[in-house]
């Protein structure tokens, strides 16, 4: 088993350490919560076990579909065995029903359910609250190479398509999500995290928010929604 050394970098949900092995990495989930890139900061009780619990659950999940995911194993409660990746600074936002950023820029009305899912690209930098980029920059800024976007696209549409009937089947809609994606040499990789902290997710009959909405804007019960969501995705 690969043994945890120094840590390499801690960001606002996470911490990731180092291993004996160089390939791999261990992801501490964090009970911090922040919002509005950084501006709003607060915790969430249980969280980081909770995102992990949902995060290693779904990267199975996925892999079950041949979806190439960064994710080894559980290794504690809130912590997951990784394979190291250079990651891209792009963060791939996959949409189905109208939510946040996406109804103050085209004017469009919460819920409303799109004919077609919306895929966008977001640059990675919260100094510049992670501006709304497309392919040409990728290509251009040196980020990834068509070839690469193509597979990212495919595997982010393929992710999405799986993960909507997995949460309709649990009577939730899977309104929006963000990806990252790594490399290593030539192969690309799901990396990071797939949690209420990343995914806007509503209750299918009551439109119930159960995802990190309910802490950005003050809704309340974010702990409870937090572990209402992992009984049921895990426990279904
Ligand atoms: N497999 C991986 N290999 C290397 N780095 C990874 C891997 N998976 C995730 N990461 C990176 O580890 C960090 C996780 O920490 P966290 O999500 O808390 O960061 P953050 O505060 O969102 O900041 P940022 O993502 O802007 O660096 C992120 O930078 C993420 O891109
Ligand atoms: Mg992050």
């Amino acid at each position: 088993m690969a043994q945890k050394k120094e840590l390499l970098y801690e960001g606002k949900a996470k911490r990731v350490y180092l291993t004996s092995e160089e390939d791999k990495l261990i992801q501490e989930f964090k009970d911090a919560a922040t919002a509005f890139d950084g501006a709003k900061k607060g915790s969430i009780s249980k969280k980081g076990e909770i995102n992990n619990t949902i995060s290693a659950f779904l990267f199975e999940y996925l892999e079950n579909y041949h979806i190439p995911t960064h994710y080894f194993e559980t290794i504690s409660a809130n912590e997951m065995l990784i394979r190291k990746l250079d990651i891209i600074p792009i963060e791939v936002v996959l949409r189905n029903v109208a939510a946040g950023s996406l109804c103050a820029r085209y004017q469009i009305t919460e819920g409303t359910v799109m004919e077609y899912p919306i895929l966008e690209y977001y640059l990675k930098n919260d100094e510049l609250h992670d501006p709304m980029i497309n392919e040409y920059h990728a290509y251009a800024f040196g980020f990834a190479t068509p070839d690469e976007t193509r597979a990212i696209n495919r595997i982010a549409s393929k992710i999405n398509a799986i993960l909507k009937s997995f949460f309709d089947r649990r009577n939730l809609v899977l309104v929006d999500f963000k990806l990252e994606f790594g490399k290593r040499g030539t192969e690309i990789f799901l990396a990071d995290e797939i949690s209420p902290d990343t995914c806007r997710i509503w209750d299918k009959k009551t439109h119930k928010k159960l995802d990190k909405d309910r802490f950005r804007h003050d809704m309340g019960g974010v702990d409870k929604a937090y572990l209402e969501l992992r009984d049921r995705i895990v426990n279904a």
